[in-house]
């Protein structure tokens, strides 16, 4: 259909939206993408991911004039043709494509340049070189036969940033890192697409596995392992410990320690056999003993106390005053200043 102004065009999309029965150039589930997969196969999809209304067959070719070819090697899913895997194709010349519905009915005509629609594999064996000065040179290989072709997209950062850091390569499979702390621990990505040497596209492969470098930190696995058993164990250890004390103190003590011994068996001796001698009994030498005697003696002196009522309170040196005997017979003794007995003995 030609455009010819806009009164054309919106009385052509009035005749689609309204016209009945008209066949449809493209439902909006029918629509083809095909990827070509690191330079090795076709894989044109119409149906994996949304359950397709047909059983469509698929239908392409490469040169503008030749004839169209039916899919040799259909990708089912719930018995219906979800996509089409293609080994012999031309990556340089734009690809037409038909999808027919179960009466042969042509819902879809597409063309695409296969050139543009190339995602290379996923760089693998990253390596990690020490260069001087702090700095680390990143290698990398890349399944895709023409590296040249490529641009590559560089993501790392430390354990220590919250941001990666991107760098961009361009036909190359090594980086400089400028500037790296051996103390940090550093985690490196890369990924590929065709360059804008070789096509226009933003097909990027799949991101490598994660190579690392620097200071080893403690690995999830083992703080997650710590988390789970080291902490529990321990707690129960303690809880147990804490038991075994308890019935330590409160039972086992009892039972299972013996009694301590009467010690009156073993002083018997000395109240009867020594008469309380103890030094005898003890077995210490009379030269022994006498070094113990006192070699001085001192006056017994009396305190006396004048009372406020006059008389005297004497505190004698003889142990009876102090064990709470009977004071000395005073004359008077006045209530107030006596010493109560019952306080003394306490
Ligand atoms: C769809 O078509 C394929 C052949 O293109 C056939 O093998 C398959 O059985 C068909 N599925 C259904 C549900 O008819
Ligand atoms: C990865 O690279 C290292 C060093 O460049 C090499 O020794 C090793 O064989 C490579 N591995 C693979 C799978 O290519
Ligand atoms: C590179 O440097 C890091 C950090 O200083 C060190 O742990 C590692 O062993 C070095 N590797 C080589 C191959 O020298």
């Amino acid at each position: 259909m030609r455009v010819l102004g806009h009164p054309g065009t919106l009385l052509g999309l009035l005749l689609l939206l309204v016209a009945p029965g008209e066949p449809t150039t493209g439902s909006p589930q029918a629509k083809v993408d095909c990827i070509c997969h690191n330079g090795d196969y076709v894989i044109c999809d119409w149906g994996s991911q949304q359950k397709p209304v047909h059983n469509y067959s698929f239908y392409f070719w490469f040169e503008e004039l030749s004839k169209p070819s039916e899919c040799k090697d259909y990708i089912q899913k719930d018995g219906l043709n979800v996509a089409c895997h293609i080994s012999n194709y031309d990556l340089f010349n734009s690809m037409g494509m038909h999808l027919k519905d179960s009466q042969g009915q042509t819902v879809v005509h597409q063309e695409l340049r296969l050139s543009n629609r190339v995602r290379p594999g996923r760089p693998f064996n990253l390596t990690l070189s020490n260069l001087s000065n702090h700095q680390l040179l990143l290698t990398w290989k890349t399944p895709y036969k023409i590296p040249e072709c490529l641009e590559h997209v560089i993501r790392y950062k430390s354990n220590k940033d919250t941001e990666f850091m991107e760098h961009s390569i361009v036909n190359s499979l090594k980086f400089q890192i400028p500037s790296v702390d051996p103390e940090k621990r550093y985690t490196f990505y890369v990924k590929s697409k065709r360059n804008n040497n070789c096509a226009t596209t933003d097909l990027w492969s799949e991101e490598s596995e994660p190579a690392f470098w620097g200071k080893e930190d403690m690995s999830p696995s083992l703080l997650t392992s710590i988390k789970t058993i080291v902490i529990p164990l321990g707690s129960f250890l303690i809880l147990i410990l804490l038991l075994l004390a308890l019935l330590r103190m409160e039972r086992v003590w009892v039972v299972l320690m013996p009694r301590i011994p009467n010690p009156s068996k073993k002083f018997e001796d000395l109240f009867t056999a020594y008469q309380g001698n103890f030094s005898e009994w003890a077995g210490v030498s009379k030269d022994v003993v006498e070094t113990f005697k006192p070699n001085y003696y001192e006056d017994i002196c009396a305190i006396t106390e004048l009372l406020p009522s006059g008389g005297y309170l004497s505190a004698s040196s003889e142990p009876t005053a102090k064990s709470g005997g009977p004071p000395d017979p005073l004359p008077d003794p006045p209530p107030k200043a006596s010493p109560d007995p019952a306080a003394l003995t306490t």
